[in-house]
């Protein structure tokens, strides 16, 4: 008797003990941020696929309010390839880094006051593997897709909270930004459908307590996000109306595909062309701008700098990087992000087309989603969207208006709402791809709002 109860303590200290399965630390201070970090930030790596064979890093920061009741959310970056460091330091994560007063070579983190862990725990995660800080042990598992993402998310989720249970209870959001677009709906979609299996199968599986979505600049669809973008030039200005008429009668409402074969409608994009590929898509106010032009206004010179941070000895070893994973970290892994009419690699298959069938889905159980859109995005631009979501047909529960944020217009929103579902469609204004690094109070009241607005759900189920 004696010696079974050894053997299962052996198993469990095992258990415990088992780097690969799974490690995680809690980081107290920063290089470059000046004395302790005042919020909670865990970093570590989940054991995914077989036999672990993929080693998942995250960046968890506790809420600054009431972790054990405030929402939970995961968050992934664009892409694919962004990692999760990207979010974290750049747009609604806890820290921030002064544009004004880094170099370089030395850069300086502060507290972003904006931070989404002042109302939510959050989970900034690098998936798929080959993105920052992940790896893969074997090739079969270096490779992904949109659709193994979507599953990997789910396995991804089940195994933080085992390993973090405290926080199985808390209401969960999938969330993401950009081409998670595609990703997050499907992720929410494989938790719902999987959540029945868990209890019933195996009652002893965390039953995860999921109620929603959200999503900032998504991409949902990989024709009509794309093609929104000729209407949104005509709508801010950038193409005349001249231009406008005379591409839109020649193209038969296509300006993305199969171009070529008609001349006219080739021509006519050319002019369009001409008239924004100076233009950043990401921000139209600004200017195209890159690596080598080394002001602090480009962004693209100045996204360079947190790779350089990043890759340092001390940063990596501060963070719980394990030694030797990675060779470099990669501001973005663009071997697998996506661009227009991109075709598959052998690292990663972007086999969802469209995720409208999946919002469909979603407003099937008691699901709440929140999409936002900035209104100076032309990389998925905010018509595209507001397209998608009024071909769902849904009752209009509060009708198109102004909200605010200090008595000026922030942006303008909708609600659907049917049966106990909802989506919530926002625009901010003024904002950019990257949302919150723009407008991050604006982002910030939006989603704490949305959230205070269906606080009653955390007390029910
Ligand atoms: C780095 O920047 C900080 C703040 O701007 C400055 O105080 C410090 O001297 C700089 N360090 C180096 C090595 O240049
Ligand atoms: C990008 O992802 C691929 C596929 O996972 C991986 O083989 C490669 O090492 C990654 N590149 C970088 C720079 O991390
Ligand atoms: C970046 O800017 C430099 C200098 O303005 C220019 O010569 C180069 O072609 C640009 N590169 C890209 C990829 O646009
Ligand atoms: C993608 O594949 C198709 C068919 O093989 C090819 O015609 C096209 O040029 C490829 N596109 C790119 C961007 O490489």
């Amino acid at each position: 008797m004696k010696s079974k109860y050894i053997m299962i303590s052996l198993f469990v200290v095992f258990l415990l003990f088992n780097p690969s399965s799974c490690s995680k630390s809690i980081v107290k201070n920063l290089p470059r941020f000046n004395g302790d970090l005042p919020f909670t930030l865990e970093t570590g790596y989940i054991g995914m696929g077989k036999e672990d064979a993929m080693q998942v890093f995250y960046y968890f920061v506790e809420s600054e309010r009431n972790p054990s009741e405030d929402p939970l959310f995961l968050y992934f970056a664009g892409g694919p390839g962004a990692s999760g460091l990207y979010p974290f330091l750049y747009q609604n994560g806890p820290l921030k880094f002064n544009f004004e007063s880094s170099k370089r070579h030395n850069i300086t983190l502060e507290l972003n006051m904006y931070s989404w862990s002042k109302v939510a725990n959050v989970i900034f995660v690098d998936l798929p593997v080959g993105v920052g800080f992940s790896y893969a042990k074997t090739w079969e598992a270096s490779r992904s897709s949109d659709s193994l993402l979507a599953v990997q998310g789910y396995e991804f989720i089940r195994k933080w909270l085992a390993e973090n249970p405290k926080f199985a209870s808390n209401p969960l959001y999938i969330s993401g930004i950009s081409y998670m677009g595609i990703i997050v709906p499907n992720v929410a979609l494989e938790i719902y459908k999987g959540k029945n299996f868990y209890c019933n199968e195996r009652g002893n599986q965390p039953q995860l307590n999921i109620k929603g979505y959200l999503i900032i600049n998504p991409l949902s669809d990989k024709f009509s996000d794309f093609n929104s973008r000729f209407e949104f030039a005509h709508r801010l200005a950038l193409i005349s109306d001249d231009i406008y008429e005379s591409t839109k009668a020649s193209c038969d409402d296509n300006y993305v595909y199969n171009v070529p074969a008609n001349s006219l409608c080739a021509a006519n994009l050319k002019r369009v062309d001409e008239c924004i590929k100076r233009i950043k898509f990401g921000y139209v106010l600004e200017p195209v701008c890159n690596v080598t032009d080394m002001v602090p206004t480009c962004k693209d010179y100045t996204d360079t700098f947190i790779q350089t941070w990043v890759n340092y000895k001390d940063v990596q070893k501060a963070l719980n990087v394990r030694e030797g994973t990675i060779e470099k970290w990669e501001f973005a892994n663009t071997t697998i992000a996506y661009d227009l009419k991109k075709n598959d690699t052998v690292a990663y298959s972007y086999d969802v087309w469209s995720t409208i069938p999946t919002h469909e889905q979603l407003l099937t159980r008691n699901c709440q989603a929140l999409i936002m859109c900035a209104d100076h995005d032309m990389v998925f631009p905010y018509l595209g969207t507001e397209k998608w979501i009024k071909s769902l047909n849904l009752p209009v529960e509060r009708s198109w208006e102004p909200w605010f944020v200090r008595r000026q217009v922030a942006g303008y929103e909708t609600t659907y709402a049917r049966r106990g579902a909802s989506i919530k469609f926002a625009t901010v204004k003024g904002a950019g791809h990257a949302l919150a690094l723009y407008k991050p109070e604006e982002a910030l009241t939006l989603m704490d709002r949305w959230l205070t607005s269906h606080a009653y759900l955390s007390s029910s189920s």
